[in-house]
């Protein structure tokens, strides 16, 4: 797993590459108090993704909160965008 970053239409994104190949974007915002995934750091570990400014860990196959600080369960998620990669360059939907 590789996570990566990339820049369009004045939003952010992280992207990350599995070992199949395939491909996901995320909005580089985390949905629990909007800290910017490529600034505040994250790691991509197995298929989850973790916010290094509050350890939120996301699940990176439906983008749900799997393991968080809190008592309750967070009803944010990452938002998954579908990438679509043409001759090295990414699009996103
Ligand atoms: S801003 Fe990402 S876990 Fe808090």
């Amino acid at each position: 797993m590789v996570c990566g970053t990339a820049e369009g239409d004045d939003l952010e994104y992280v992207i990350v590459v599995a070992k199949n190949g395939d491909y996901r974007a995320f909005d580089a915002s985390c949905p629990h108090l909007a800290a910017n995934l490529n600034d505040v750091g994250r790691s991509c570990c197995g298929k989850t993704l973790v916010c290094d400014s509050h350890g939120w860990e996301f699940d990176l196959e439906t983008g749900a909160v799997i393991r968080f600080p809190g008592k309750s369960l967070p009803r944010e998620k990452l938002e998954i965008l579908r990438v679509i990669e043409l001759d090295g360059e990414f699009e996103m939907e």
